[in-house]
């Protein structure tokens, strides 16, 4: 494996040494052409440690890799405005996934093959600690083609300089192999086959079918398209951002995207153009066929299971070799209006890291936010276990509401009142709209209301509420109610829901939310299901903001216990 990283890198330095040096004079082109537009200097929705840079537009994370120790995010970037345009690879490391520092944009039109566009991709680790970059460029005919860059000194451990290979592109759609030339785009990080050769699969369609385009390569140079996709589903539309990687199927360990040995499953997830949501099916790679087929049962449409039920696209995962996980990253969007956006000058955050692993059921992954974010807790409040009768609100106190982490555990032990759930109430999302925190039930809704305001005339409510289903067993949804969350009418409040693979005769109902500024992040029992919301509150601003347990259920439930921090600002730039 080793002669043709070398032969890769001897061609990309024999290449510099030809008068290709003066793309990287002009690295710092981007700088210069900084917005002019007016960006307002009352600014309550930044982020105190969810990462956003200074200003402009931000959109999915690209390339997220550990090297030599530091972490690398990319993420697609607008140089000039709060709107999407002018995309780049801006660049960021960190020694903690939590406190970052900027460097110049990473990747950037300079060559044929991207000269319209950098779009979004997947870095590798090749053998001997060789990272490499695939990326989507726009080519000047707007076809959408597969680029390939290397770090120029893999000495320095920011990987601050990228070289593109002068055979970009290495894979592009042509009359014969039937490709879309609009729709071919997100290459992921490569796999390594047992017959050594590497794999990666780009995301497409032919009509509404979604599709994850395979190519294979002996040499990373060379790649050959293969007859069949890894994958494909009718109906669903462009496959955005495909990532596919094993997952273990005991214990928390992350594995290599290469790992492919006995008890691993393989998860591949989709990001939906047509409706911005993802989705995810755990199933089985089989090399001999180099085909993904979703274990039975699997729901492949964005009704089934999703990393986020909330505001969250486009994500992408990483093997973190240090730490033996697995660290999932994903865009969270505005909701508010683009007026907005370019009112403050600023759209997009990166949601926090999560680690992610296959849960005992083997049915689904469960998430938890990376354990570097708790160095950024303090001031430490605690409530013991309490009883919260029906419809009553306790407020939580000593936190900084609205940069706050907290965690909650319930108690329910009276389930004979809990309300029957209709057969035909399929939709979680649609179950939590119409019953959201104001709708009276029996178990629930009960919960946290975040970002609220002192008159409760603002806030998030994140709750359970729990159902008799048939079969005599409970189902317990999940939801994030962002209806009253602003009185700002220009954003979009829409409610999300999921249903929890928990039975709360036996487990407690927990609730962890990332409270900051305009966006509440929440894991259900233990990281079961997330739901990220981005609210723009105009009363619960700053130290207007508070936080509250509540149940407006007419049953009573047991706090469990709760504890909440303050969270200290991150270095986001
Ligand atoms: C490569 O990076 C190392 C570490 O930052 C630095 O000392 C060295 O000068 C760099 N080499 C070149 C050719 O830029
Ligand atoms: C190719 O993709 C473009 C952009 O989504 C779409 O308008 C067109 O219908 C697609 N063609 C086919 C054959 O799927
Ligand atoms: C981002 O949010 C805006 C405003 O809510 C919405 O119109 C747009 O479709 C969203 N885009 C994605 C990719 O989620
Ligand atoms: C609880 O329910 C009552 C009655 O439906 C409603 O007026 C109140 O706003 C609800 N509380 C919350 C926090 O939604």
């Amino acid at each position: 494996m080793a002669n043709f990283y070398l032969s890769l890198f001897l061609f990309f330095a024999l290449f510099l040494g030809h008068g290709v040096v003066e793309l990287q004079a002009s690295h710092h082109v981007y700088r210069n052409l900084q917005t002019s537009q007016s960006t307002s200097p009352n600014q309550p929705y930044r982020t105190g440690y969810h990462f956003q840079p200074p200003k402009n537009w931000i959109n999915d994370p690209n390339g997220v890799m550990i090297y030599k120790g530091i972490y690398h995010l990319f993420y697609q970037y607008n140089p000039k405005g709060a709107v999407w345009g002018n995309i780049v690879w801006a660049h960021s490391t960190s020694k903690d996934l939590i406190n970052w520092i900027p460097h110049d944009p990473a990747i950037y039109p300079s060559q044929q093959s991207d000269i319209n566009g950098c779009w979004s991709g997947s870095a590798t680790i090749l053998p001997g600690e060789k990272p490499a970059i695939f990326y989507t460029g726009i080519d000047p005919h707007n076809r959408q083609v597969q680029n390939l860059a290397v770090p120029k000194n893999l000495s320095d451990p920011y990987l601050r300089e990228w070289v593109k290979s002068p055979k970009n592109p290495l894979m592009a759609p042509d009359a014969m192999n039937q490709i879309n030339t609009s729709s071919f785009r997100d290459p992921t990080t490569a796999w390594l086959g047992p017959d050594k050769r590497w794999r990666v699969i780009i995301g497409s369609k032919i009509n509404r079918k979604g599709l994850a385009i395979l190519y294979r390569s002996k040499d990373f140079l060379h790649w050959i398209k293969a007859k069949h996709p890894l994958h494909s589903v009718k109906g669903t539309g462009m496959w955005e951002c495909p990532d596919f990687f094993p997952v273990s199927t005991y214990g928390l360990n992350g594995l290599d995207t290469s790992d492919m040995g006995p008890n691993t499953k393989h998860v591949l997830k989709v990001s939906l153009d047509d409706t911005k949501h993802e989705y995810y099916t755990v199933g089985t790679y089989s090399t001999a066929k180099d085909r993904y087929v979703p274990d039975e049962g699997s729901v492949e449409s964005d009704s089934g299971l999703r990393f986020d039920y909330g505001k969250y696209y486009a994500s992408k995962t990483f093997f973190d070799s240090a730490k033996n996980r697995r660290v999932l990253w994903g865009w969270v969007n505005e909701s508010s209006s683009v007026n907005d956006d370019v009112k403050k000058g600023w759209a997009g955050i990166q949601a926090i890291p999560r680690k992610l692993w296959l849960d005992k059921s083997g049915k689904h992954l469960v998430q938890w936010p990376v354990v570097e974010i708790e160095k950024l807790r303090v001031n430490q409040v605690q409530v013991p276990s309490k009883l919260l009768k029906g419809g009553s609100v306790i407020e939580v106190t000593g936190v900084t509401a609205a940069q706050a982490d907290v965690e909650i555990s319930f108690d329910v032990s009276d389930f004979k009142k809990a309300e029957k759930l209709d057969p035909g109430w399929t939709n979680p999302q649609l179950i939590c709209s119409q019953k959201g925190a104001s709708v009276k039930g029996a178990l629930g809704p009960f919960g946290l209301l975040a970002l609220a305001s002192k008159d409760l005339k603002e806030y998030t409510a994140v709750f359970f509420r729990i159902f008799k289903g048939e079969d005599k067993k409970f189902v317990v949804l999940m939801c994030s109610d962002q209806s009253r969350s602003s009185l700002n009418s220009d954003n979009d409040k829409t409610t999300y829901g999921a249903f929890l693979n928990v039975d709360p005769v036996y487990e407690k109902l927990s609730l962890r939310s990332l409270i900051d500024h305009s966006i509440v992040e929440s894991f259900g029992v233990g990281g079961k299901a997330c739901i990220t919301a981005r609210v723009y509150p105009t009363l619960a601003i700053d130290d207007y903001a508070h936080l509250y347990a509540f149940n407006n259920g007419t049953e009573n439930v047991k706090i469990n216990g709760l504890s909440a921090w303050s969270m200290k600002k991150a270095q986001l730039y």
